[in-house]
C-alpha cells in the first residue's frame, strides 16, 4: 500500500511537473523586492510522526496586526510576476502558454465553488494571461465582521509563532510576503506563475529552495476528543492543490481552540492527503479537468492584443466565455503599459 502511495505521488507531480525558477519578496507596503529576504524559516523541531502539545496564543498583540486591504489587494492582479517577468525575460523562452498567480490555479485546480468563478484573460505575443476578476463573494468579504478578520489574521499569527527569530508578542504585517516563480506542464499546456508560500525548513540551506524543503502552514479547529486531530477534507482538498502546484511535500498545522489558542501541532505529507480524506477529491480527475479547461481557453481566446480581454464564468458549472465590448474591456484590462511593451 505504502508504494502504492508513493507512486501516486510521483505520477502527481510528473502531471503538473512544477520547478522553481525564480523568487521575490513583498514587503510591508507590498513594494516588489526581487529577492528572498522575506523567506520564513520554519522550525520543526519535533518527530514528526507525533503531535506536539503547545500553547500559542494566536491573539497575541492583534491591536498591533497591520492587515492587508482587500481592495488594494486585488488590485495587485498580476503586477508582481510582471514586474518578475520583466527583471528575467529569459523565463519567457520558451514563452509559456499561460501566465497566471497560484491563487488563479488554485481555484481552476479545485473548482469547488464554480459559480462564483469571475476570471479575465488576455492573450500577449502567443500567451495568455489569467486573472481573477473581484467577485461578489470578495466584495462581502471586505465588508467581513471584526470576528472574521480576527480569525483571519490566526493564521498569519501562527505564521510568526512558527517562524525562527521572530517575536510573535510582536504586532505582526500581514502584508509582507514571498513568493516562488513556478513552471509547471499540464499536459501539453505549460503555465508560469507565482505562488505565495509560508517557508523553509529551518535546516535548509541558504539560496533558492529546493521543494523537498518547503512546508505549508495551516490553522484548523482543535477537536479536542479526537485520538488524531485531523482536517476537514475540503481543506485537505484546498491545500493538496495549494501545495501540489508548487511541489511543497509538507503541510504542519496547528490545531486550535475557539479562543484561538493552538494546542496541537500535527505534520501532514502532501501525497497522503487525498487519501487522508477518504477520497473526497481525485487529483487525476482535477489535474485532468484543468488540462482541459486550458486547451478549451485556447480556443475561446483567439485575438492576441492587450485591447481584448475576455471573461471566463462557469455560472451553472460549465464554462462560458465572452469577449468583452471595448469600455467594459478597457476598465477590466490588467497588464500594465510597460509590461506589454517589454513582451
Ligand atoms: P489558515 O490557512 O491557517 O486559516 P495560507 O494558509 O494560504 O498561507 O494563508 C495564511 C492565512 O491567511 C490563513 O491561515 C488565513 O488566516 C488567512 N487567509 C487566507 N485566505 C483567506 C481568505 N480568503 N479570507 C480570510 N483569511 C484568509
Ligand atoms: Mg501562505
Ligand atoms: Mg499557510
Amino acid at each position: 500500500m505504502a508504494s502504492c502511495r508513493t507512486s501516486n505521488l510521483d505520477t502527481w507531480c510528473q502531471q503538473l511537473s512544477p520547478t522553481i525558477i525564480g523568487q521575490y519578496s513583498l514587503d510591508g507596503n507590498r513594494q516588489f523586492h526581487d529577492d528572498g529576504r522575506n523567506l520564513a524559516r520554519i522550525a520543526v523541531d519535533w518527530n514528526e510522526a507525533h503531535e506536539k502539545e503547545v500553547n500559542f496564543d494566536l491573539n497575541l498583540a492583534m491591536d498591533q496586526v497591520q492587515r492587508k486591504d482587500l481592495n488594494e489587494y486585488f488590485n495587485e492582479r498580476l503586477t508582481h510576476v510582471e514586474q518578475w517577468i520583466m527583471r528575467h525575460p529569459e523565463c519567457m523562452r520558451p514563452k509559456p502558454d499561460f501566465v497566471t498567480n497560484r491563487y488563479e490555479a488554485r481555484i481552476l485546480l479545485t473548482l469547488n465553488k464554480p459559480d462564483t468563478l469571475v476570471l479575465h484573460a488576455t492573450k500577449v505575443a502567443g500567451t495568455i494571461y489569467l486573472c481573477s476578476a473581484v467577485t461578489l463573494q470578495d466584495r462581502q468579504n471586505m465588508n467581513a465582521s471584526e470576528k472574521y478578520l480576527r480569525m483571519g489574521s490566526w493564521g498569519f499569527k501562527f505564521e510568526q509563532f512558527m517562524t525562527a527569530g521572530s517575536d510573535p508578542s510582536t504586532g505582526n504585517n500581514e502584508k509582507e510576503s514571498y513568493c516562488l516563480v513556478v513552471r509547471a506542464q499540464l499536459s501539453e499546456h505549460s503555465i508560469l506563475y507565482g505562488a505565495e508560500v509560508d517557508g523553509v525548513d529551518n535546516r535548509a540551506p541558504d539560496g533558492l529552495p529546493r521543494s523537498t524543503d518547503l512546508i505549508e502552514l495551516k490553522t484548523d479547529r482543535l477537536r479536542p476528543s479526537a485520538r488524531k486531530q485531523s482536517m476537514p477534507p475540503y481543506k485537505m482538498c484546498n491545500t493538496w492543490a495549494q501545495c501540489a502546484l508548487v511541489g511543497i511535500p509538507r503541510v504542519v498545522c496547528g490545531f486550535r481552540d475557539d479562543r484561538g489558542v493552538v494546542k496541537r501541532l500535527r505534520s501532514f505529507r502532501v501525497a497522503n492527503l487525498p487519501s487522508d480524506s477518504k477520497g473526497f477529491f481525485s487529483p487525476g480527475a482535477m489535474v485532468d479537468s484543468l488540462s482541459e479547461f486550458l486547451q478549451w481557453v485556447k480556443t475561446q481566446v483567439e485575438v492576441d492584443s492587450p485591447q481584448a480581454v475576455y471573461e471566463l464564468t462557469a455560472p451553472d458549472g460549465s464554462f462560458r466565455c465572452r469577449r468583452l465590448p471595448p469600455t467594459e474591456a478597457e476598465a477590466a484590462r490588467f497588464l500594465s503599459r510597460d509590461f506589454v511593451k517589454a513582451m
